[in-house]
């Protein structure tokens, strides 16, 4: 801004127009962009334009709308498409919005719980990684995060021995408020089993937050504190859910066909 005001009228003028004919031929061959306006992008460009050149000169309206089609976004970049099914899920069961905006809800109530307190996050791994990392990003206050690693799942679909492959270090729990952050809440032991264990390593508090809550194969009393959504019985994956290893990059929930964990080998090659 700067630099444009201290340019006088007639050579302001001049480095504008070189400026848009730049600009244009880049969107040409770059994106083949369109330069027309649009009413609300005009507007905001305007503002734009009129702190830039106001207070040392007047641009005449013919430059200055050129400079408005030139600041204005482009038209006709299409908007994100929904991604496209993946072969293996029979339906789609929460699609990426409805997950955003679950997690802003369940993240407002942890926020408000956590307020003026250190807290940690513990996110079991593998599956809540991807969980995790939404919802401490719509956390606004101190957390801290650690890891605890369990599998009970093998590459079946039913609940299996749990193995707890590492804690976070004692320094991470003792004496800390905890909230274990899990991708599903199904027969209830995972959570049961790592509450217990944190408590005994000397956490000062351990509440728990899910993002998918199975009451319906519920083996324990576990309750959780949080839960971001309800699931029927159907394996679901996606948005870090797996089976045997794969899905978990999906950008939504969607359950598993069963031909797909029925059939003999995990599928192949995704
Ligand atoms: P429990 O039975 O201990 O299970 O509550 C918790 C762990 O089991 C896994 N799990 C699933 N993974 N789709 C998955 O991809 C499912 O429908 C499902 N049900 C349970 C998961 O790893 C969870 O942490």
């Amino acid at each position: 801004v700067g630099r444009w005001a201290s340019l006088r009228n007639g050579e302001a003028r001049k480095v504008l127009w070189a400026g848009c004919a730049g600009r244009r031929r880049t969107m040409r061959s770059s994106a083949r962009a369109s330069v027309r306006p649009r009413a609300g992008a005009v507007c905001a460009s305007a503002s734009f334009a009129s702190i830039l050149f106001a207070p040392s000169f007047a641009l005449d309206c013919a430059a200055a709308a050129f400079a408005r089609r030139e600041l204005c976004a482009p038209r006709g970049i299409p908007q994100a498409s929904p991604p496209p099914v993946h072969e293996d899920v029979e339906t789609i069961l929460f699609t990426e919005a409805q997950i955003g905006a679950g997690i802003d809800r369940v993240a407002r109530e942890v926020t408000a719980a956590y307020r003026g307190t250190g807290f940690t996050v513990v996110s079991v791994l593998k599956g809540s990684c991807v969980f995790a990392s939404d919802l401490i990003r719509r956390i606004p206050i101190p957390l801290e995060l650690a890891f605890v690693s369990a599998s009970s799942y093998g590459s079946g679909v039913e609940s299996g021995t749990l193995e707890v492959n590492f804690f976070p270090a004692e320094s991470e729990i003792r004496g800390r408020d905890l909230l274990l952050v899990d991708d599903i809440l199904d027969t209830g032991r995972t959570l049961a089993r790592l509450v217990d264990e944190m408590k005994r390593r000397g956490a000062r508090s351990v509440r728990t937050c899910v993002f998918l809550d199975k009451p319906a194969r519920r083996a324990t009393s576990f309750v959780a504190d949080y839960r971001v959504f309800e699931v029927e019985d159907l394996f679901v994956v996606g948005y870090g859910l797996d089976f045997a290893g794969h899905y978990r990059n999906l950008p939504y929930v969607g359950a598993l066909k069963r031909e797909c964990y029925e059939r003999p080998r995990s599928p192949a090659g995704r």
